[in-house]
């Protein structure tokens, strides 16, 4: 396969011809959801603040989108700054070939360049080995109070996943439950 062609674009950089082509990325990995990315919509909920796109050949082939946002450690943690990473997606037609590696690792570099502490991602429990694989780490126990894509507020237990960036894992706080208070990536 053709080494992809990276780039890391702030939200308001990219044109319309750029969301489309994630969009259509994102239909194609998301297959089930296609319907949410029609129109050139590339968000599901909250939109990216940054993004980190793979091309090859021009096509987006992977994507990750980043949001930089407070998290409330429940009960008494305080507040941690995380990159709040979503919308990971490596098309269908390239998965199981280290895209998907080499991508979080694109997003870990961007979140250290950032200066932000920690990466997080609550995942389905079908991916969580994929986030462990690439060295995210389950809080276990931990579950996530949310605005899901529908708005909705609600508890979720599905793995809430963490990364080093600017500081190490052990500065974490302790939390029972994560309040994240704005729209899921
Ligand atoms: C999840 C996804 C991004 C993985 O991309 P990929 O390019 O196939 O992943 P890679 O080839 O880089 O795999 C890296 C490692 O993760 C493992 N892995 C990949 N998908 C996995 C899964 N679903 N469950 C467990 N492990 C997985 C691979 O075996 C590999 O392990 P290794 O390093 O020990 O060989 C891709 O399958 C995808 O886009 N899925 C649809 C959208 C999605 O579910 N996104 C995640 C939303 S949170």
């Amino acid at each position: 396969m053709t080494d992809p062609r990276w780039t890391v674009s702030w939200e308001t950089d990219l044109d319309a011809a750029a969301h489309a082509d994630v969009a259509a990325l994102l239909s194609r990995a998301y297959a089930r959801q296609s319907a949410r990315f029609s129109d050139g919509r590339s968000w599901a909920g909250a939109r990216p603040e940054l993004r980190v796109v793979g091309r090859v050949g021009g096509v987006a082939v992977a994507h990750a989108g980043v949001v930089r946002r407070f998290l409330r450690a429940l009960p008494d943690g305080g507040d941690v700054l995380v990159g709040d990473v979503g919308l990971v997606a490596v098309d269908p037609g390239h998965q199981g070939r280290g895209l998907g590696a080499a991508l979080t690792a694109r997003v870990v570099d961007v979140l250290v360049d950032l200066d932000v502490p920690f990466g997080f991602v609550s995942c389905g429990p079908a991916v969580e080995g994929f986030y462990r694989a690439a060295g995210w780490t389950r809080l276990p126990g931990v579950t996530v109070r949310l605005v899901d894509t529908h708005h909705r507020t609600r508890v979720d237990t599905d793995p809430a996943m963490v990364h080093a960036a600017g500081r190490p894992l052990s500065a974490w706080p302790p939390a029972r439950e994560l309040a994240r208070d704005g729209q899921l990536v």
